[in-house]
């Protein structure tokens, strides 16, 4: 990766899961500043709201020294370029996550060539995990501790099940 790289790891993040933490600690070691980013075009009924995601990412990347946090609108290879960042993070759990992940890649990089998108495999204890099913199996009373951050399923907790 070139000098002083900067990295962008865009997504819903609705929650953010340990799976995607692992891609963060991951990235990191690869750029030299990761701007975790994420999605606030509304389109999608989202559990939280974009100021909730962002405190939650930013309570759980609270130690990592180079990531930071940030909302963005509109398409994300503009977001990139305005953060001067010319790599983009995702991470691939299975073969199904290819397809859409090669669209949005070579989508990207006819409207940017400048930005290489670069995939990374999560660690294998988190290749089921998304944010989806977190949600569906906490409110229908399944265990997802391990699967998120502590914080992060208390206000699941609390959203989903009513908790205090
Ligand atoms: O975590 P997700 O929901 O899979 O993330 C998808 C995301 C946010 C990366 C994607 O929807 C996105 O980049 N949206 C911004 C709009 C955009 O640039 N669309 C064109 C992509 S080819």
């Amino acid at each position: 990766m070139p000098h002083n790289c900067i990295g962008i790891y865009p997504g819903s993040f609705d929650p953010i899961t340990n799976g995607h933490l692992d891609l963060v600690e991951r990235g990191i070691r690869l750029v030299d500043r990761l701007i975790i980013a994420i999605l606030s075009n509304d389109q999608k009924e989202a559990l939280f709201s974009v100021d909730e995601r962002m405190a939650m990412v930013r309570e759980v990347v609270a130690d990592m020294p180079n990531v930071e946090v940030a909302s963005f609108h509109g398409l994300l290879v503009d977001f990139a370029a305005q953060q001067k960042a010319t790599v983009i993070i995702r991470g691939i759990r299975a073969v199904s996550d290819y397809e859409y992940e090669l669209q949005m890649a070579l989508m990207n990089r006819r409207l940017r060539p400048e930005i290489e998108t670069v995939f990374l495999m999560a660690g294998e204890a988190h290749s089921f995990t998304s944010s989806r099913l977190v949600k569906e199996v906490i409110r229908f009373g399944g265990n997802i501790s391990g699967l998120v951050p502590r914080p992060v399923e208390v206000r699941l907790r609390r959203r989903l099940l009513g908790e205090p």
